[in-house]
Parts: C-alpha cells; structure tokens; sequence
C-alpha cells in the first residue's frame, strides 16, 4: 500500500495539477506552518502564511503559481468581514504568502484566516500600532533552539496576547543533529549539564533547501504557531539564521568556508528567513550579493522601538571571537569598529534626536551594557560579539541617548541569560551618570554553559541588578507614561512541551 507522502509524490508527479487537486486527493491541508502576522503600522500589518503539504522536504508543493484567498474581520468570532481578497505564490518563493494589509485604523484588532480550495488555515490576531495609545504590552523573544527545550515559553505569550513580538534572533539555529538525552561537559573548570529533548532534521544546514527545511521544523512547533497567530511580530536576525557570529561577509570559521561558499549561504539564509517572516521586503539580490532590510523604527504608544540590525553591516569581531576576549587589546579601540554601519547609526541618532516618545527603544541583538568577567583594576575582560567588542561606537550612542533623550531602554537577547542592567554614562563606571536600562530576555529554549561565569563575576559589575543564565523564558513589558514594568516570565520545565510558566522578577525602571 503507498504511504500518504508516497501518494503525493505521486499525484504530484501528473501534469498540469493544481494545489487544489493535491489537497483534494491527499486530503492534506497545506497550512502546516500556521500564519503570522507583522511589521504593524499604524494603517497596515502584514500578514503571512506557506503552503506545504511536505514541510520537511521541501514543502511538497507542485511546480507554479497557486492561489491562495484571505480574509479580514473586526471582531474575534469572524462576524464583520473587513475585507477579502486574493494573492499568487509559487514555487519560487516556497509558496510562501505576503500580503500587505494596508487602509487600517490604528491601535485596532483584526483577525485574519487563508485558505485554498476547501482547506483552511487558522485563524490570526493582529494589532496595528498607534502612537496615541496610552500603554503597550510588548514581549521580548530569543534565541529559541529546537534541541534544547520546547517551545512552552511561546504558548504562555501566546495567552497574554501583547501587543507586539519583538523578536531578536536566533528564531532558527544552523548545527545539525544532536544526541538525545542529558549531556555534561566542562566549561571553564566545571561540569556544566543539558538536555537534548528532541533533534534537528538534517547535518548543518547550508543550501536554500536546508534553511527551508529547518524553518519548517521549528515552524511545525503548536506553540510557536499560537505565538505567531496572537500577535504581530517584529524581527531582526542574529548570528544562527545563518552562522555563528557571522559579521557582514565573515563567517565564524573563514578557514573552513571560503569568501563564496559564506556569500552563497548568506544568500540562502536570507531568502528562506525572508519566505518564512512576516516582513514585508524580500533580499535584494546583485549576483552573489544579498542584503536584507530589517532595521526600522515602530511606535507602540508610549514606546518607540528601534529594531536594530548588527549583523549586516558589522565589522568582524575585534581581537579574536574568544570568550572572554581582552579589553587589553588595541585593536577594540578602533574608531571605524561598527555593528551597524555609518548609515544605519545615522538613522538611529536622528531618530533618537527627534522622537517625542516617553521610551526610547534599541532593540539590539547583543547585550549593550558591559559585562566584565574579571576583577577591577584589570582591564576587562569581555564578550567580543556584544557591544563590548565595539566600545567607540557604544560611547557614541550612550553620548547622544544621554542628550536630553527621554528614558532609554535597550532590550537584548543572544546571551541566553535574563538581566537587568544601568547603563552608565561612562559604561564600566557605576559611578558616573545613570543614562538608560538594559533589560536581557533569557533564551526561549536555548542553554546558557555560561550561566556559572555569569554568577561569579556579578560582584564585578555593579550596574547589574539581576543576572540569571539558567532559566529559559522571555519578558512581557508594560510601558505607561512613566514606568517601565518587565517581567521576566520562566519555564518551569523545558522538557515539557506543555510546562508550566512563572514569573521570576519584576525590574521596573522606576525603582532601578
Ligand atoms: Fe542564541
């Protein structure tokens, strides 16, 4: 007898086949991944949703266009259409849909469904943003890898239905397939303890084919999906969309892929991550070079987010990637050292200079406050690959955000560790004048081996009111007028897909 995926390769075989007589036959519907929502404006959102039948090879779509329908309502039980309407996709974006959704009313709900042919997908919460509204709710995400915990941490998002996800990457990680069970290895002198609870689905991803793939499996999580389906996202990536601690055109091991080989997976990861959120610009493609918008600017009532993006345009890491690397080193001196690039840090700065906003939002991949691992007097010793790898540019900001701009806040992930940090006029001096807060979302999923190096050198680092690496979580943000609530929600097991979360600590600015 043919299996299910059998019977599609099959039927899939036959000519002239739409979707439709593919999801009739194999009684599949192709909605696998869910929907997404983002990039909410004050009169637009977009919506997002990929047609795959067979979504770890390949998405098992026919060759060619398929069309797919939407519909917008006003109100949860779907009652007042808002608006219907039909879009194309095709193979050659992975039958992956954007619509832009445009003619909207700020700070309003709308919920939104896809289908094609007689297959539905879920239904989608999205939310415009508005600078008149009075509060936001805005969660901080990161860093969720697939092996290393379950998704819980999104289904408890999910319930709180913010108004906005702000996600800043390492939504996909590139390693390839672990060992399940508990590991334990030595990081720096001690025995350090995980879990693998569940495996990637192929060897270290590298090819167009590989990254979609890899989108799908983590894409085929319930609870990112429920995530994705309460609330509009914002996204930057980090490092593991495509390699760790790539910057610009180097990846981390430029010994073991040559200048080619990293542009044309760069090429890659950039197509899929673009096919797979719901932003609304796809890569710009020049030969072998590609680039993709993802810095911009959003107002959640009394906050405005800078979604930063410090990878395209970094300069490799100073002084090796080594952690912790050595302050001592001249080279971290240099005033060219950038993890924006000139243009991107002119944008910021004039935005800072002229916003009105209560709050004023870096969401910034890397930590930005300092971390030293090491005892004063001796010069620091710290994490290349953050912001304090890049101390000339980091001072440049800290001056302008200190000039009259109202309450900074710089929301961060990679580092797989919950803090909350002051930023200091003169950063490694607790001493000097108080400038903005630095809260650090832990990893949805991912380990922190560091979390004990962390702990040991909290006493260093005076500006720090909270570190904690060995939890796994996100932090809801309540933001009025005058007070910046974050709370640091946990995993209470991220063996269990269906674990249980708390809350850890409430940080609000006005008692920091
Ligand atoms: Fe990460």
């Amino acid at each position: 007898m043919l299996s299910r995926r059998d019977s599609l390769l099959a039927l899939m075989a036959l000519p002239l086949l739409t979707p439709r007589d593919v999801f009739a036959a194999a009684g599949v519907n192709p909605f696998t991944l869910g929907v997404a929502s983002g990039t909410p404006r004050a009169d637009s959102v977009i919506l997002w949703t990929r047609l795959a039948v067979d979504p770890l090879r390949g998405g098992g779509m026919p060759r060619g266009r398929a069309e797919v329908r939407w519909t917008v309502w006003q109100d949860a039980e779907q009652r007042r259409v808002f608006r219907e309407g039909r879009t194309w996709t095709s193979d050659a974006d992975a039958h992956s849909v954007h619509v832009t959704l445009d003619g909207l009313q700020p700070g309003r709900e709308y919920w939104y469904q896809f289908s094609v042919g007689d297959a539905q997908s879920a239904v989608g919460r999205t939310r415009t943003s508005s600078a008149a509204d009075r509060a936001a709710k805005l969660a901080l995400a990161s860093c969720n890898a697939w092996e290393s915990g379950h998704f819980a941490a999104y289904a408890d998002m999910a319930d709180w239905s913010p108004d906005c996800v702000i996600h800043v990457g390492d939504y996909i990680y590139e390693g390839g397939i672990g060992r399940l069970g508990v590991n334990t290895r030595k990081v720096g002198g001690r025995d350090v303890t995980s879990e693998t609870v569940r495996l990637h689905n192929s060897p270290e991803i590298k090819s167009l084919w590989d990254y979609r793939n890899r989108y799908a499996l983590y894409k085929s999580d319930p609870s990112l999906q429920a995530a994705h389906a309460a609330a509009p996202w914002i996204v930057a990536m980090d490092d593991h969309e495509i390699d760790n601690n790539w910057a610009g055109d180097i990846p981390e091991d430029p010994d073991q892929q040559t200048l080619l080989e990293f542009k044309v997976r760069k090429l890659a990861a950039l197509k899929a991550y673009y096919e797979h959120m719901p932003i609304d610009r796809p890569p710009a493609i020049n030969g072998l070079e590609a680039s993709l918008p993802m810095y911009g600017a959003f107002r959640f009532g009394p906050a405005l987010v800078h979604l930063l993006d410090t990878r395209q345009f970094r300069s490799d890491q100073p002084c090796g990637q080594g952690f912790p690397g050595d302050a001592s080193c001249d080279a971290m001196n240099d005033p060219a050292l950038t993890m924006t690039g000139g243009e991107q840090e002119r944008w910021l700065l004039d935005s800072l200079k002229r916003s009105d906003a209560a709050f004023n939002v870096l969401a910034s991949q890397t930590w930005f406050a300092p971390y030293r691992y090491n005892a004063p007097p001796e010069a620091p010793k710290v994490n290349m690959d953050q912001w304090d790898g890049y101390g000339v540019q980091r001072q440049r900001i800290i001056d302008a955000l200190a000039d009259g701009v109202s309450n900074p806040v710089v929301l961060s992930g990679d580092w797989h560790a919950a803090a909350a940090m002051l930023i200091h006029q003169r950063p490694f001096d607790a001493r000097s004048a108080r400038v903005g807060h630095n809260f650090c979302g832990t990893s949805v999923s991912s380990n922190c081996p560091w979390a004990g190096a962390l702990d040991d050198a909290k006493s260093f680092n005076p500006h720090v009111d909270y570190v904690d690496g060995t939890k796994r979580g996100y932090i809801r943000s309540t933001v009025g007028s005058g007070d910046w609530v974050a709370t640091y929600r946990t995993v209470d097991s991220p063996a269990d897909p269906a674990s249980r979360c708390s809350t850890a600590i409430e940080m609000r600015t006005r008692d920091l």
